[in-house]
């Protein structure tokens, strides 16, 4: 039992494929119900048994969980069906889940029996974001593009007014996004923190759609530069601009979240400027700017973004080892789709 001198322990568990700021925020209302966090991740063979394979791997997804700022310690190959046993090995006082119910393969509920020891809470599960909704927005934009054939697909911009009206008509402009975002969810998610006079700043901008294993690389070789990383998000219609089609298929205020949720970020810039700007520099005393290996697009003079960091000597290239890049999750996920 828990003392006021015992820190309480909480477990989580879960599959955390395609891991979005709706899981998030479930472990974040896990670890304001106790102390230190603890989350079991199930294994590849487990979650092809119970609901079919998971797009990523055990190690993609565990490492995503790892990174997530609430979680303390990550457990692979946790059961599918939570025990006592788990919980008593890794002393956890009780086991979170969102308030919606899951099932094993044969319709057991994967809950009983901590619910039946009485040592399980629920938190709410956040509304309008699910992994079903990321894949299905992935695949309305492939097929949409597949129905042009080899003409790229355009979102069409002058009739936002009716998209809300039909289901079948989605953009990144008006958003098939379900998710309401509000002030109080970025305070939460928020560090709250402002960097020290001593700090080295570290200012990385860019998509961050569907925030993934290659991202999560990057951002963490890009915080070893100094001591407070702040990323600059890109708007919804400038990222579509450069990705083309209908990206981004998150929009801005989720790219924010799951950005946020991150624990090598301490600050998110909501809506930067595509390019470096000198403002921006000073504004946020930044010391070194940072990109990835992955090409740049020029801006719409035709100018390279990071001229600016360059000419000062404030800009290095990161290598994230990682290949990942959202247009791969989008296959990886096509691909998944037609084995199924
Ligand atoms: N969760 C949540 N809000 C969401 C999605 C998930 O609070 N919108 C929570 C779940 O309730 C669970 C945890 O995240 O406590 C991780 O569980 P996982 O098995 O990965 O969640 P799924 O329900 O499969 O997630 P999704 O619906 O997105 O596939
Ligand atoms: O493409 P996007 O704008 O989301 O990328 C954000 C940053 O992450 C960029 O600096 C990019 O180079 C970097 N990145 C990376 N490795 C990946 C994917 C992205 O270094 N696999």
């Amino acid at each position: 039992e828990p003392t006021e001198n015992k820190p309480v322990r909480v477990w989580c568990d879960g599959c955390f494929d395609m891991v979005h700021f709706g899981h998030a925020n479930s472990l974040r209302q896990a670890k304001a119900l106790g102390h230190y966090l603890v989350v079991g991740i199930h294994t590849d063979d487990e979650i092809t048994k119970h609901k079919g394979p998971p797009v990523f791997t055990e190690q993609e997804r565990s490492k995503m969980v790892r990174a997530i700022k609430w979680v303390d310690e990550v457990v692979e190959g946790a059961p599918y069906v939570t025990n006592l046993e788990t919980l008593d090995q890794h002393n956890c006082d009780f086991c979170v889940h969102g308030d919606d119910i899951t099932v094993t393969a044969d319709g057991v509920d994967t809950y009983h029996l901590v619910k039946k020891a009485d040592r399980y809470k629920e938190v709410k599960r956040t509304e309008g974001i699910s992994t079903t909704d990321v894949v299905s927005r992935m695949l309305l934009m492939t097929r949409q593009h597949f129905y042009k054939g080899d003409k790229e697909y355009e979102v069409e911009k002058e009739h936002s007014s009716v998209m809300g009206q039909d289901k079948a008509a989605r953009s990144p402009w008006t958003g098939c996004s379900q998710f309401l975002p509000t002030t109080n969810k970025i305070i939460q998610f928020s560090e709250g923190i402002e960097p020290k006079p001593t700090d080295r700043v570290v200012y990385v901008a860019g998509a961050f759609d569907i925030f993934h294993v290659g991202h999560l690389d990057f951002l963490e070789k890009a915080h070893q530069h100094g001591n407070f990383l702040i990323v600059g998000l890109h708007t919804d219609p400038v990222v579509n601009q450069y990705k083309g089609f209908n990206y981004p298929i998150m929009n801005l205020h989720e790219r924010v979240l799951s950005v946020l949720a991150c624990k090598y970020v301490s600050e998110v810039v909501i809506g930067a400027p595509y390019s470096v700007t000198a403002d921006l520099m000073k504004h946020f005393h930044v010391d070194v700017v940072c990109h990835g290996k992955t090409p740049v697009k020029m801006d719409i003079n035709g100018e390279d973004p990071y001229a600016l960091p360059k000419s000062m000597n404030k800009f290095v290239i990161v290598d994230s080892e990682n290949s990942m890049t959202t247009e791969k999750i989008v296959e990886r996920i096509i691909i998944h789709r037609l084995e199924f």
